[in-house]
């Protein structure tokens, strides 16, 4: 099979494109609304692009021509927290994706306890094993259905004790929840580690 990308509307590259890039984990998004309510949604167009400053990114797409509750708020606030949910939280996950009105609260219809964050009013979710407070720091749009990769700043990460061993993340306790293509999640299967590679010096 072949496919020459040109010919292809957004929606079937969309389609491919969510098949192809799998297993993707999933940044589960708290921010806060014009009018103060906590919007909270699953993005797994996800991934760190920087360690110091930490910096994640995530891409956030429109609905028809208006963007997503959680770009316009971020973009209003500059602050968001980014969670990390497991396995006993799918479920929540998947149904944070519904399309709520923008004074809706997804933490208040799913039932979600929420904790005060530091640095950020934007509240944290009580039940997720990693939440980063973050600050935006940088917002592009990209093609044409004018995506935003926003990337922002973790200020704080909140991690369950019991998760960090000698400054490593715990993978296999930590239960990653991550998105296949269309309502399909997966979760870790087998680990498998290898010997470090170390590089030969060059003369
Ligand atoms: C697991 C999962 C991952 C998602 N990833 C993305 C994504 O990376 N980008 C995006 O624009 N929408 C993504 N969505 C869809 C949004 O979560 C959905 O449009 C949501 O209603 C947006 O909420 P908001 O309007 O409150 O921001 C994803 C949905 C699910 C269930």
């Amino acid at each position: 099979m072949r496919i020459v990308a040109r010919d292809l509307e957004a929606e079937r590259s969309y389609r491919l494109l969510t098949g192809i890039v799998v297993p993707r984990p999933i940044a589960w998004v708290s921010s806060l609304s014009a009018g103060g309510k906590v919007n909270l949604a699953p993005f797994s167009a996800f991934t760190f692009v920087s360690p110091k400053p930490p910096l994640l990114a995530i891409s956030v797409g429109r609905k028809g021509s208006v963007y997503k509750d959680t770009a316009i708020n971020i973009l209003a606030r500059e602050e968001y927290v980014v969670h990390i949910a497991d396995g006993s939280l799918t479920e929540a996950v998947h149904l944070s994706s519904t399309e709520f009105a923008p004074d809706v609260s997804e933490v208040e219809e799913l039932g979600l306890a929420t904790l005060a964050s530091e640095q950020v009013k934007v509240p944290r979710l009580a039940a997720a094993p990693i939440a980063m407070e973050c600050r935006l720091r940088h917002c592009l749009e990209f093609g044409e259905t004018r995506s935003r990769l926003i990337v922002g700043e973790v200020l704080v990460f909140h991690i369950r004790d019991e998760l960090l061993r000698q400054g490593k993340i715990e993978t296999a306790e930590l239960d990653p929840i991550a998105r296949l293509g269309g309502p399909n999640y997966a979760r870790l299967g087998e680990i498998m580690t290898l010997s470090p590679v170390y590089q030969t010096a060059k003369s």
